[in-house]
């Protein structure tokens, strides 16, 4: 038993510890083997331990892993370059990227830049059932008042409209001090939740109009989760703001803000800062995440195996409905048990997790093999007639 009481206890107790990693498998320190369907929450898309990263980040790690940004280094322009053009592709400009350590410092980055393009604007309007991160910035625009209560005051800027509703956003645009909407394409931790068809372009031309700038979070949904390199494509949107982390660096901590050349050029050198973003060691990863997905036609990975994922869902007793996209899926349960459904999951070597009291949601490895998704299932299928007959002995 490891002794736990050194680290702050913001997180609950771990059911399990792990020591390594291969693929789509985790190992814990019993030996024991699990199908993690859950990749650290949407961020080891390659699987575990892939070889192209791990030697990417070792020779790194031999060569230079930091430098400050006083000084160049070789590897964060070409980073961004690459997600340069994977981004401007789909929205059709070009732009340029800051890098951070995490999802909502690539958040914090957009809520800046954002007040820096529109001096006199500082609103930004989010989507209830959201998560933007947890910084108090990042929270405070996280739809879901219940993680505020505890911080309060907090930082003042943020409006928050029901996601879907596109009435309510364009009375929320009429504010003069609005500078941006920031929103998930697909709510993720919100419960996976997908917007009703044509509700993302036409908030998008709502912003045009009100002459706000239309941000777009692809921490979760990026990366090629949902079968497109961004989840946005899908909606044939064109961001001014996309912000990226989680499967970015294959579980290096980066995260990074891509804005529109027009936009990312209010920011003037010491307007904005980390000391970690851009070094080298977590770019060595990022290039060879993306070169690794890109050689892999990620996308498509994504897209096959969500086929029989989804068909294999909707088959099991006790399933009646999938949300999401891609390999970004919430399973949705006839009834509000999915926490323990997860918990025996893990009894039977399946890592997956409820975001709601119904769902339950399901993010494997884009690499996934057609066993492993049919095991996945058997796995949660049992964990389902556990918990139901449980239920019926009670
Ligand atoms: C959509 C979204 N935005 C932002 C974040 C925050 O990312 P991080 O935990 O890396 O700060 C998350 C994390 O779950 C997320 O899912």
């Amino acid at each position: 038993m490891i002794d736990r009481s050194a680290l702050m206890a913001t997180y609950a107790e771990p059911p399990v510890t792990f020591v390594r990693g291969e693929g789509s498998w985790l190992f814990d320190d019993h030996g024991h083997r699990y199908l993690d369907f859950l990749c650290g929450l949407a961020v080891t898309s390659l699987g575990h331990a892939r070889p192209e990263i791990s030697e990417a980040i070792c020779t790194q790690a031999a060569t230079l892993s930091h430098v400050s940004n006083l000084f160049g280094n070789e590897l964060g322009p070409q980073a961004a370059s690459l997600i340069n053009d994977l981004v401007s592709q789909a929205a059709g400009s070009d732009g340029q990227v800051f890098f951070g350590n995490s999802g909502a410092e690539a958040n914090e980055c957009a809520l800046k830049l954002a007040r820096r393009v529109a001096p006199g604007r500082h609103l930004v309007v989010t989507t209830l059932e959201s998560f933007h991160g947890r910084t108090l910035a990042t929270l405070t625009a996280t739809g879901q008042p219940s993680k505020h209560q505890a911080f309060e005051p907090l930082p003042t800027g943020f409006t928050y409209v029901p996601f879907g509703d596109l009435d309510a956003a364009r009375r929320a645009l009429e504010s003069l001090e609005v500078a941006a909407v920031l929103v998930e394409v697909i709510q993720a931790e919100g419960g996976v939740n997908v917007p009703p068809r044509g509700y993302l372009p036409a908030l998008e031309a709502a912003c045009r109009e009100a002459g706000a700038l239309f941000m777009v979070d692809e921490i979760q949904s990026g990366m090629a989760r949902t079968g497109s390199w961004f989840a946005f494509e899908d909606e044939g949107l064109t961001p001014d703001v996309v912000t990226m982390a989680k499967a970015l660096g294959s579980g290096m901590p980066v995260g990074a803000c891509w804005a529109r050349s027009e936009v990312a050029a209010a920011f003037k050198p010491g307007d904005h800062g980390s000391t970690f973003g851009g070094q080298p060691l977590a770019m060595s990863a990022v290039l060879a995440t993306l070169q690794t997905m890109a050689a892999l036609d990620a996308p498509r990975l994504a897209t096959e195996a969500s086929e029989r994922l989804v068909a294999g869902l909707m088959r099991l007793d006790g399933v009646v409905g999938v949300r999401g996209r891609g390999l970004l899926l919430g399973a949705v349960l006839d009834k509000p048990i999915s926490g323990e459904v997860v918990a025996t999951a893990l009894k039977n070597g399946l890592i997956v997790n409820a975001v709601r009291p119904d769902t339950i949601r399901i993010t494997p490895p884009l690499t996934v093999s057609a066993e492993e998704i049919d095991e996945a299932l058997s796995r949660l299928e049992s964990a389902l007639r556990s918990v139901k007959s449980a239920e019926v002995v009670s």
